[in-house]
């Protein structure tokens, strides 16, 4: 595999940054994981648009413009011979002097990684994954926005680290305020049943989480479908009582959660109505795209 580095393609094995790049010291970056199938990448302008907002976010000014971007992602994706593929697209702050001082930085370092995409393992699908609540609380939107997609994942990670601790795949965190967040690298969603209609549930962005593109994809697909939507602030208890779980991203797109905690669910109609859906939006998204 070859990596983008800067305005080059590196044979992995070379591809290296240096020890003074301000993402490596401090985590000072911002990042997109995209998705591409049969050599079209998904929503790519949606991520450009994200990163893009990331970076304003933390005030970095990114030297290349979104034509060059997605040039360099066609190119290392062509260079790599990938059509399915996993593409993680990272800029730090850049090399520079020790010191949090952006300032010491030159120019941000710009860096493709693309891999074979591997499919998740069937039972995922079939049968779900199981979540825990995280004794971790989301980062304060008020001290790091998680809007920014940044490489500063410490928060994300001690959340993992406790749900392989407690045998679950993924660990879902709530805010300062106790209200459902978000997993470390997903939205999540759940059907509650009001007077015996479905409700779809996910926590509101001022939950302080990030506006996930699949999330974007599911809500709007569940309105066309008719289905009843609530976005909003919901405690732990709200989705122990759920009929059905399911988690969103980028790459696992709808993934069932079989349970919660000690509370079990069956992977349910709606998930499997909205996944469907979601793979024929794939389709159409590709179709218009050749
Ligand atoms: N993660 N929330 C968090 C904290 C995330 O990191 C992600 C994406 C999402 C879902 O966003 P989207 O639907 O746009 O992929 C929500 C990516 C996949 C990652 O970290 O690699």
């Amino acid at each position: 595999m070859h990596v983008y580095i800067n305005s080059s393609l590196i044979p992995e094995s070379e591809a290296k940054i240096s020890v003074f790049d301000h993402g490596f010291l401090y985590g000072d970056g911002i990042y997109e994981t995209m998705r591409s199938y049969e050599g079209i990448v998904f929503m790519l302008d949606e991520h450009i648009r994200r990163l893009h907002r990331s970076a304003s976010l933390i005030q970095l000014a990114i030297s290349k413009s979104s034509k060059e971007i997605k040039s360099a992602i066609h190119k290392t994706l062509k260079a790599n011979s990938l059509k399915n593929a996993y593409i993680r697209l990272t800029i730090s702050r850049g090399f520079g002097k020790i010191g949090l001082d952006p300032a010491l930085c030159e120019k941000p370092t710009f860096v493709i990684v693309t891999n074979e995409f591997k499919d998740y393992p069937g039972s995922f699908y079939k049968k779900g994954v199981k979540l825990i609540i995280s004794s971790v609380k989301r980062n304060l939107k008020e001290a790091i926005n998680p809007q920014i997609k940044s490489l500063n994942f410490l928060n994300n990670i001690l959340a993992k680290i406790e749900a392989k601790k407690k045998n679950a795949y993924e660990a879902l965190m709530l805010n300062s305020q106790s209200h459902l967040a978000e997993g470390t690298i997903c939205n999540v969603f759940f059907v509650l049943k009001k007077k015996n209609k479905a409700v779809l549930c996910t926590p509101s962005l001022d939950c302080g989480i990030l506006d996930g593109i699949t999330r974007n994809i599911v809500l709007e697909l569940a309105k066309k479908n008719g289905m009843a939507i609530k976005e909003g602030k919901f405690k732990k208890e709200d989705i122990y009582r759920a009929s059905e779980v399911f988690i969103t991203n980028t790459t696992m797109e709808i993934m069932p959660v079989y349970k919660v905690d000690s509370v079990s669910y069956q992977v349910g109609a709606v998930a499997k109505l909205l996944h469907e859906a979601y793979k024929e939006n794939v389709r159409a998204y590709l179709e218009k795209k050749v």
